[in-house]
Formats: structure tokens, C-alpha cells, sequence
């Protein structure tokens, strides 16, 4: 029983605090910690602003958005079977069986994982927490694994939407490490790491990191990593006592590219979930978690469902739980993804047609960009094609504006796409040290993708060098 005495009561001079009422424009404040999230609001507002102004057949001068990460490829498909396959049940007007997702959620996802991952180790239920999006988990990962102000490592270039899942809510930093432009999937980037922590660590005051991204296949370079980086990353991770991160958001994006294999560096994807950990490794294995998604492999970023796998960390599973009704998946999203991986014809088709798109499109930008003599770094998976415009900056403007440095020329190159109706978007916004290079997403449907094309070509020849 509480007694009356235990009941906390404001004190009355608080409410009817008369300079309060004295001053009625006062606006009323938001907490300290909200700043991260204002902050955040400026790159969301950006985003916001190029969603509005893309193209479509109702809005034909708008931009055709070469610059976010959204597969269209398979819209047709993908509108026909889940119109037609909504097949909600009474518990999915219900909180339903579990706030981390729902059993009929992880029974679909065990088996998408075990047919296409590869899993060392028997997945349960246990091993997962699903949530409204990979940025919703990241964003709650991020507040149980770091106090305000500590660090999460990954290579540059990285996938930008990562400082606000990091910094909008737990108030922490993502450091971009330069692993250098020669093989950045290689074990050698890990110098590179090494010596950032060595850096962090020895400032002033120090700066303590507790987690590391690894992007694989990464966005936004288009490549596989290796397997013995992935051990590398994680022998890093119990050298320096952090958490290892595997963003596997594109594992089944991938595709044929002829270039790759002419190059000879063509590789396969493997999941961290095929390492094992113990045998493999001197990693501590509660430190590793892997990261997954709908909206890149099933062209679905709208319906909003992530998942995280930690397969040696019940204290972790059990502390995201605790929040996990913050970001609990829909079940309309739950219901259509569940219906999707348990329909094993259907899922191979649309695997296996995605990956076909996929190519067929690459292969189409490659014929594009050759005949413009635009250097490309060829992708194997993901969503981007990574490329080399320095032959198309410009020193000085049509309005004889002199252009110093290379983040102005491509800034300028920038907005003559913009002004021609296309977004592409230049690579310095990842943290890539070289001004001059673009990523470009080539997953787009191609009456769409065409009007792009046209519209850059407009200003390729315009300046390309006689
Ligand atoms: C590497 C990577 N991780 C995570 C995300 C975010 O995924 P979600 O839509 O599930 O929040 C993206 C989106 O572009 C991405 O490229």
C-alpha cells in the first residue's frame, strides 16, 4: 500500500509560479539531449526536400534520384503478390506473440537465413530482435552499447545514413577510418583502424569507441568482402574490446558483372553468421552481431522491418527487448515478409529475377558510361556503381567564377546534374578523400532510369573534352 505522504505532489509555488504566467510568449524548452536530433533534422530535411522533388510521370520535371539506395526493379512483381497475399490473422490486430517481432517473423527469417546465410551455428528465436527498419535497430544498439559521447568505427567511405542512427537519439560519434583507395576490402585495412583507436584513445580528452561497422557487401563501393577480413575485424574487435557490427543489409543483391570477372576479382558473400566465431577466431563471439533488412534485398525500404542476429549475447537480446515495443514491426510488414520467405518458389524466383535485373541494369549503365570514357569500379553487389567524373570538373564557370578546389569543382558538377533533373550524388559525402567521384544507384526501372540517362548525358557532352 503507498501512504499518502509517499505520493510525490509538486509543490503549488511551482504551478502557479507567477512570472510563468507573466510571461506567455516564453516558448516551452526541449530537453539537453534533444540537440543530437535537431541536428539529425538537417540531413532529414535534405532528404526529405530531394524525396519531394523527384521524378515521376506526374511530376516530369522533377529530379530522376540517382542518389538513395531504392531498388525498383521488381515493383511489378512485388505489387501483384503481396496485393494478393495480406493474409492478417486475429493475433495481428493484437500485440501479438512477441514484441521483438513475432514468432511466425523469426520462424521465416531462420529459414531465409539458413537457405541463403549459412549459419555455423542452429538459429533460435532467441538469437533475434526484429524492429520497424535496420536504422531503428542501429539506433537502439547504439544506446545500449555506448554512453553519450563514446564512438562507432567503420571504413570510409560509409553509408551516410549511419551518423544519424548513431548521433540523432544515444548522442554518440561515428568516426570514419581512411583505409586508403588501393584494396579496401583487404586485411590491411586493419592498420588503419589500429592506428584510429591508437588516436582516439590517446586524445585529449580521449575518445572511447565501443563498436565497429563492417559493411558487407558495402555500400558504397559494390563489393564482398573477403572471409579472412571478416576474421581480421573480428580478432580488431577483442584486440581493442568493442562490439563488432556485420551490416549484411545487401547479402542477396548480387549480380553478374562481366568487368569483375575479366578483372579477375570477382567474390562471393559470405555471411559472419558462416564464421565460427570460437573455432575460427580468438574473438570473444557475445561481441559479434549481425544486421539484416527488407528494404534493400526486397526492394521494400517503405515497409519499414530489420533484423538483428546476436547468437552469443542473451544479456544484449535481453536488454534490446526491453525497448523492443519502441520499434516494434507492423504486422501487416510482418504478415507480408513471413508470407514471402515461407513461399520457397516464390522467394527463389524473386531472388534469383532480382539479381538478373540486377545485372541486366548494370550491364546497361556500363554500355552508357563507357561510351563517355567514365572509369568505373566495378560492383558485384549492393545497389551502386562507384565512379570516377574528375574528367568532368571544370575550372571556372560559365559565369567565369574561378573553382579552387576539387569539393568546388564537384559541387559545381553536382548542380549542373541537379539543374539538368538528376541527383547523383558525389562521393565526399561518404567520407571518400578524392574530390571528383560519384555513386551512382543503377537499381532503378528502366523507363525511369533512361529519362536519367538522357538528362546526364545532356551535360556529359557539354563537357566533355574535345
Ligand atoms: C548499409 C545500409 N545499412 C542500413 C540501411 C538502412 O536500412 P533501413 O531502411 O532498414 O533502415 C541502409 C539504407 O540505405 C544501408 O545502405
Amino acid at each position: 500500500m503507498t501512504s499518502s505522504a509517499e505520493v510525490p505532489m509538486p509543490a503549488l509555488e511551482t504551478i502557479t509560479d507567477s512570472k510563468d504566467f507573466q510571461e506567455p510568449t516564453r516558448k516551452p524548452k526541449l530537453s539537453k539531449r534533444a540537440q543530437g536530433s535537431k541536428d539529425a533534422a538537417t540531413f532529414i530535411e535534405k532528404f526529405e526536400d530531394l524525396l519531394n522533388k523527384q521524378y515521376s510521370p506526374q511530376n516530369v520535371n522533377g529530379l530522376v534520384n540517382f542518389g538513395v539506395a531504392e531498388n525498383t526493379l521488381m515493383q511489378v512483381e512485388l505489387k501483384e503478390y503481396f496485393n494478393s497475399h495480406l493474409n492478417l490473422q486475429d493475433l495481428d490486430f493484437t500485440y501479438g506473440d512477441s514484441c521483438a517481432g513475432s514468432k511466425r517473423l523469426f520462424d521465416a527469417v531462420i529459414r531465409l537465413f539458413d537457405r541463403y546465410f549459412k549459419p555455423v551455428k542452429k538459429m533460435l528465436h532467441e538469437h533475434i530482435i526484429c524492429g520497424a527498419g535496420q536504422s531503428a535497430i542501429l539506433d537502439q544498439l547504439t544506446h545500449v552499447l555506448c554512453d553519450e559521447g563514446e564512438a562507432i568505427l567503420v571504413a570510409r567511405p560509409f553509408y551516410s545514413g549511419f551518423i544519424n542512427d548513431i548521433s540523432g537519439r544515444a548522442g554518440c560519434r561515428l568516426i570514419g577510418v581512411d583505409v586508403g583507395t588501393q584494396d579496401p576490402s583487404s586485411t590491411q585495412t586493419l592498420k588503419a583502424f589500429d592506428a584510429t583507436m591508437e588516436t582516439l584513445l590517446n586524445s585529449d580528452p580521449p575518445i572511447r569507441p565501443r563498436a565497429v561497422i563492417l559493411c558487407n557487401p558495402n555500400n558504397p563501393l559494390g563489393f564482398n568482402y573477403p572471409r579472412e577480413t571478416l576474421l581480421a575485424y573480428c580478432e580488431f574487435a577483442q584486440k581493442w574490446d568493442l562490439h563488432l557490427l556485420s551490416d549484411e543489409i545487401y547479402a542477396l543483391s548480387q549480380f553478374e558483372n562481366a568487368e569483375k570477372e575479366r578483372e579477375g576479382t570477382k567474390r562471393s558473400f559470405v555471411s559472419m553468421l558462416n564464421v565460427d566465431i570460437e573455432k575460427e577466431t580468438r574473438c570473444e563471439p557475445s561481441r559479434v552481431h549481425v544486421l539484416y533488412g527488407m528494404s534493400k534485398d526486397f526492394c521494400a525500404n517503405g515497409l519499414r522491418l530489420g533484423v538483428m542476429v546476436t547468437q552469443h549475447n542473451p544479456e544484449l537480446r535481453k536488454t534490446l527487448l526491453g525497448i523492443s515495443l519502441l520499434m516494434k514491426v507492423s504486422s501487416p510488414a510482418d504478415a507480408l515478409w513471413s508470407g514471402l520467405l515461407n513461399d520457397d518458389q516464390m522467394l527463389e524466383y524473386f531472388i534469383t529475377t532480382n539479381q538478373k535485373k540486377l545485372g541486366d541494369t548494370l550491364k546497361h549503365c556500363q554500355i552508357f558510361f563507357s561510351k563517355y570514357g567514365i572509369p568505373l569500379l566495378q560492383p558485384e553487389a549492393a545497389h551502386f556503381i562507384f565512379m570516377d567524373l574528375r574528367g568532368y570538373l571544370r575550372e571556372v564557370t560559365d559565369s567565369g567564377e574561378k573553382l579552387q578546389t576539387g569539393v568546388e569543382q564537384e559541387t559545381d558538377l553536382f548542380y549542373s546534374f541537379v539543374q539538368n533533373g538528376v541527383y547523383v550524388a558525389p562521393a565526399t559525402g561518404y567520407g571518400y578523400p578524392i574530390p571528383g567521384w560519384f555513386r551512382f544507384t543503377f537499381c532503378m526501372r528502366r523507363d525511369y532510369l533512361d529519362i536519367g540517362l538522357e538528362r546526364m548525358a545532356k551535360v556529359l557532352n557539354i563537357r566533355k573534352k574535345k
